[in-house]
């Protein structure tokens, strides 16, 4: 391969791209993890998550990706045989139930279409016909990260209220935290899960589960074996600045960093970005006559869109054209949704010109591929983005028609 001139356009749904600032921080000694300054850190980086996570409760840190973080859920919550209600959102649902599965848990799995998110009346049928509460935790992904499509949080706890149930609420945040609001105190979580490679800007290697006071108790009485995962030790070591075992301290510097990086910016104003940038996305693709693969505006994903091509085109071989043909890597469709959409991220480090230089790759690659759409979807795109306030809300429309 000849030497590409300019950056490599990096627009899969996470890893995202990781900014220079942190780059720079990773690119420091390693220093001792039981020494004074590696104390002061630990100090500092709980406070930050803190802030992220919007609690004020614990958030434990393993050198792990996601994976790791669903399985240390599971196993300090839970008993072998012990009943879990998951819903099948997407590909990541399904992973999430297959590692619950071979942990030995009895998995409730609530089939879904992975255009739509778990509906809350659903979550509080399946809670209220359980009058024995043989259910001990429901697990929900946030973002599904394989289809761009959003679970409503806030109502999901509501209908677990309703329904009166006391099981765990345990939700997988890997694609929203630090990209879509999410508050783990406030929403009624019990066990936040997520990682370092998508809304931090950090690269892969670090993954995260914020804890609050109802999941530490259960963690006292759950009989899944643990070593590795156990929260106990990790927050005893932890409340003095260190880690069971040898961090992975590097990482932890970019994470440092990532949490000034996100204070200086305010995460309302994250948020706030990241939702202008998937509108823009999804006034583009609209131009472009082509299908949204979430259905329900209500749950539009901040972090990235999942874009369905016509019947008879293969969306691998469309990416194909666009990274040798523009040095860009979009997001591929996972298990079901092979060849059928591409995924476009436009979250963490990120801002309206790398934006519209995605979607001017992709409306090439679109032309170049000749797969049937219409031209003008970047043009779209640079309206709303030169004045978000200004443009007509597009989704209201949409909303208040299927409404009626
Ligand atoms: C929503 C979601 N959950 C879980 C995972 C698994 O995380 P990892 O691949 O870091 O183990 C991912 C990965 O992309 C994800 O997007």
């Amino acid at each position: 391969m000849p030497l590409r001139s300019g950056r490599h356009f990096l627009q899969i749904p996470g890893p995202t791209n990781v900014p220079d600032r942190i780059l720079r921080a990773i690119d420091n000694p390693t220093m001792d993890h039981r020494g004074p300054d590696f104390g002061r850190m630990t100090q500092e980086i709980m406070e930050g998550l803190k802030y992220v996570f919007q609690t004020e409760h614990p958030v434990i840190v393993y050198p792990a990706s996601g994976t790791g973080a669903w399985e240390a859920a599971l196993v300090n919550l839970l008993s072998p045989g012990d009943r879990v209600l998951m819903f099948e959102h997407g590909h990541f649902a399904l992973m999430w139930k297959k590692l619950a599965t071979k942990l030995g848990l009895d998995i409730d799995f609530v089939p879904g279409d992975w255009r739509r998110a778990v509906a809350p009346e659903e979550v509080e049928a399946r809670l209220a016909e359980d009058r024995d509460h043989r259910i001990k935790a429901v697990c929900v992904v946030h973002n599904e990260t394989s289809t761009g499509v959003t679970a409503r949080i806030p109502q999901i706890r509501a209908a677990i209220d309703k329904a009166g149930h006391p099981a765990l609420f345990l939700v997988d945040t890997i694609s929203s935290l630090a990209s879509i609001d999410y508050r783990h105190d406030a929403w009624g979580v019990d066990v936040t899960v997520a990682g370092s490679q998508k809304g931090l800007m950090l690269p892969p290697g670090l993954s995260f589960n914020a804890v609050s006071e109802k999941a530490l108790k259960a963690s006292r009485s759950a009989k899944l074996p643990r070593s590795y995962w156990d929260w106990e030790e990790m927050l005893e070591i932890n409340a003095k600045g260190y880690f069971p075992y040898t961090p992975a301290t590097n990482l932890l510097y970019g994470l440092r960093e990532a949490l000034s990086m996100l204070r200086e910016e305010g995460l309302v104003n994250v948020f706030a970005r990241h939702a202008i940038h998937a509108e823009a996305t999804r006034r583009a693709v609209r131009a472009w006559d082509l299908e949204i693969l979430c259905q329900d505006p209500a749950e539009y994903s901040g972090s990235l869109t999942a874009v369905l091509l016509p019947d008879g085109y293969d969306a691998d071989a469309f990416r194909k054209v666009v990274l040798d043909g523009f040095d860009m890597s979009l997001g591929n469709g996972l298990s079901k949704l092979a060849g059928k959409v591409f995924r476009i991220g436009h979250l963490g480090d990120f801002n309206d010109l790398m934006l519209a230089g995605t979607l001017a790759g992709v409306e090439m690659g679109l032309k170049r591929a000749a797969i049937p759409h219409r031209t003008g979807g970047v043009q779209k795109a640079l309206d709303y983005l030169a004045d978000p306030t200004a443009a007509p809300a597009e989704e209201e429309d949409i909303r208040q028609s299927m409404a009626s």
